[in-house]
């Protein structure tokens, strides 16, 4: 022993950038990154969200340029969300062929093409949302039953149906978000029964009722009145979300999703240790704002808090990583 008595000296690892870098345990990378979209029927100019600084709801055109940027920079996959003109208690134009997320699929699906003809290389998975609560006019995820509650067998038609829709209009991946029981298996039945038996689900397991929703709400025009509490989950649970995940890839999924992200990132641990399918999650709306909110007022550096949260959440264990900044990441990483 020297006279100093240190023996582990471990910032060594830490002398210099070129150090760091080669012992880093993670990284991100732009194929790990998805991209949440948001189209909006019957708009000619696209709509700035204003708690979420740097998102718009997009046109049909503009979105088409979104996803070819989001092509060019190597992102992963692209999540789509569809605001409707016409919104009614069923949520028919959910499954509508012509409905605004089933034209922004197909939309999205060329967008890829054109960059992957031009660039020759693998553009984003075009993952669609499976809800009905930007289509509902009482803003719930489901149908609701003559004493207002959600409900849970009635929803699986709709979903089913849905999810046929967004498979023939082009969905690599459909992505049912609306934590109906029984909801993977009913669509994986629909989706095989219709002869889409190679589109992928992405079950979105492990979603909790969460305070960090709220600027979504203005994303998507949401019309809820109330909660979600009685069938998103209480963040009061954890072996819970476990038990979500563990049911979902029961039925069928072909990955899962913890959601939100960062205040539920010991759930993200337990899901990614015993999960043989590819585990996701997802940095919401929530999230994204408050980091640019104190950016904005000079509070926190804002590209290194960026990069820090979400590789936090790689950490944790996510594969899959969705995340309002994956486009501005995947240009920085470039
Ligand atoms: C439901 C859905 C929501 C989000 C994604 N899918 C809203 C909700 O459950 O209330 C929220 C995503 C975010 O906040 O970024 N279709």
């Amino acid at each position: 022993m020297s006279t100093s008595g240190i023996v582990y000296r471990p910032r060594r690892l830490r002398t210099t950038p070129r150090m760091r870098r080669l012992v880093a345990e993670h990284r991100l990378h732009p194929a790990d990154l998805v991209l949440p979209l948001f189209v909006k029927e019957g708009i000619d100019a696209p709509v700035p969200i204003s708690s979420m600084p740097g998102q718009v709801q997009h046109t049909e055109a503009t979105l088409h340029d979104a996803v070819a940027a989001a092509a060019r920079a190597g992102v992963g996959g692209v999540m789509l969300f569809g605001i409707p003109a016409v919104r009614d208690a069923l949520g028919t134009q959910a499954a509508a062929a012509d409905g605004i997320l089933q034209r922004g699929t197909r939309i999205a699906r060329e967008a890829v093409a054109a960059v992957e003809a031009e660039i020759g290389r693998p553009g984003p998975v075009v993952m669609v949302d499976t809800c009905l609560d930007e289509f509902t006019d009482h803003g719930h995820c489901g149908v609701l039953d003559s004493d207002g509650t959600v409900d849970n067998d009635a929803t699986l038609e709709r979903y089913a149906a849905m999810a046929v829709a967004q498979a023939k209009a082009g969905a690599d991946v459909v992505s049912p978000s609306g934590m109906m029981d029984g909801q993977v298996a009913m669509i994986r039945d629909a989706l095989d029964d219709a002869g889409f038996e190679s589109v992928s689900i992405l079950a979105y397991s492990a979603k909790y009722a969460s305070a960090f929703y709220g600027p979504f709400r203005e994303a998507v025009d949401s019309a809820l009145l109330g909660d979600r509490r009685t069938y998103q989950m209480d963040a009061a649970n954890a072996r819970e979300g476990l038990r979500e995940a563990d049911l979902d890839i029961a039925e069928g999924a072909d990955m899962v999703m913890v959601k939100p992200a960062g205040s539920f990132l010991d759930v993200l641990r337990g899901v990614a240790d015993r999960s043989d399918v590819p585990v996701a999650a997802y940095q919401v709306s929530g999230e994204y704002a408050m980091i640019e909110a104190a950016a904005a007022n000079g509070w926190i550096d804002r590209k290194a808090a960026v990069l820090e949260s979400v590789l936090g959440i790689k950490r944790a264990g996510a594969d899959v990583i969705l995340t309002y900044w994956a486009l501005e990441i995947a240009e920085w990483l470039d």
